[in-house]
C-alpha cells in the first residue's frame, strides 16, 4: 500500500508504524485517517507486536489538523469524531498488542492515539495534553473516555479542564505512562519491550486483550465469567498445548498463533 503520510517498517515480527508528517508536528489529517484505516485494513501478516510513533524528535502526534478543522459544519465535526473514534477503537482491539512510544509532543488526537494503544512508553522530552479547550473545542477521539479510565476521573478533569501540557514524568507519576527513558534509547526500549511480547503465544496475547478489554467497563461478575470463557478457549488453540508441553520439556516454547 502506497502511503505519504505514515512510514512503516517491519523487523521480523515486530512492526514500526511512524506518523510522518513532521513538518505539521504529524498532526492527523485527513489524510493519515485514511492510511490508518488502510493500514488496519491491511494489516500485515505475521506480526506479533506494532509500535506506533512519530517521525522526527518533536512529534509523537501534536493532535488532529487544526488548520483542517477551521470551515467544518457541525456535521462534518461529529462525522470527523466518529471517524477517528471507530479508528482508535480499531487501534485498542487489533488482535496484536500495540505500543505508543511518545517522542515528544503528544497533545489532543496524539494523546487519544497514544491512550488507544495498549500501554505508552515515553522519551524524557515527551508532553502530554488535552488542549482542546484551549481551542473551543473537547476531545473527540477518545480522550474524555480513555484518561479518565487510565487515571482516574479526577485526575482527567484536571488534564481536561486546564488544557495544560504536561511532562513525561508527570504522565509517569499518573501512571499513564509505563516507563520514561532518554530520548535516544526510546525505540531500542520500544524493540526490546515488543521481543519479549512477540515471542509470546500471540493467541493467548489476544484472548488477554479481548479480557482485559471487554471486561473492564462491565461488572466483575459479568467479566469473570468471560475472563473463565477466553481461558477455556485458550484450550482449543495449539499455542496452548505447545507452551503447556515446552514447559514440561524444558526448552523455549515455538508459538504458531493457531
Ligand atoms: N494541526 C495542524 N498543524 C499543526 C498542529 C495541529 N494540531 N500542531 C502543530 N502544527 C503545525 C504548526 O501550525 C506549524 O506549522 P507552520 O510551520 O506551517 O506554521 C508547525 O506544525 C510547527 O508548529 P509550531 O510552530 O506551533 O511549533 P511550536 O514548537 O512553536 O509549538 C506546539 C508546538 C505547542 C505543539 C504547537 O504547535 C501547538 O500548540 N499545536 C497544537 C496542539 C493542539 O492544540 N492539539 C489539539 C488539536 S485539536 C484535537 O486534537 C481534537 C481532537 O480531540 C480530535
Amino acid at each position: 500500500m502506497d502511503m505519504e503520510t505514515l512510514s512503516f517498517e517491519q523487523q521480523g515480527t515486530i512492526g514500526i508504524l511512524k506518523v510522518n508528517r513532521p513538518k505539521a508536528l504529524n498532526a492527523l489529517n485527513a489524510q493519515v485517517l485514511t492510511e490508518l484505516e488502510g493500514f488496519f485494513d491491511a494489516f500485515p501478516k505475521g506480526l506479533r507486536c506494532l509500535i506506533i510513533t512519530g517521525e522526527g524528535e518533536k512529534a509523537f502526534v501534536a493532535g488532529a489538523d487544526i488548520k483542517e478543522m477551521e470551515s467544518s459544519t457541525p456535521d462534518q465535526a461529529h462525522k470527523q469524531a466518529q471517524r477517528g473514534q471507530a479508528l482508535f477503537d480499531r487501534i485498542e482491539t487489533c488482535r496484536v498488542p500495540v505500543i505508543a512510544a511518545v517522542n515528544g509532543f503528544a497533545l489532543g488526537g496524539g494523546f487519544e492515539l497514544a491512550l488507544a494503544c495498549d500501554f505508552i512508553v515515553a522519551s524524557q522530552n515527551a508532553k502530554f495534553g488535552l488542549p482542546e479547550v484551549s481551542l473551543g473545542l473537547i476531545p473527540g477521539y477518545g480522550g474524555t473516555q480513555r484518561l479518565g479510565r487510565a487515571i482516574g476521573k479526577g485526575k482527567a478533569r484536571f488534564v481536561t479542564l486546564t488544557g495544560d501540557i504536561y511532562s513525561a514524568e508527570q504522565a509517569y507519576a499518573w501512571g499513564v505512562v509505563v516507563k520514561v527513558v532518554p530520548p535516544a534509547q526510546l525505540l531500542s526500549e520500544c524493540l526490546q519491550i515488543a521481543e519479549k511480547i512477540a515471542a509470546r503465544s500471540p493467541a493467548a496475547l489476544s484472548l488477554a486483550k479481548r479480557a482485559i478489554h471487554e471486561g473492564f467497563d462491565g461488572n466483575q461478575w459479568e467479566a469473570l465469567k468471560l475472563e473463565a470463557e477466553l481461558f477455556a478457549d485458550t484450550f482449543r488453540t495449539k499455542d496452548h498445548s505447545e507452551g503447556i508441553k515446552a514447559f514440561i520439556e524444558k526448552r523455549a516454547p515455538r508459538f504458531t498463533g493457531e
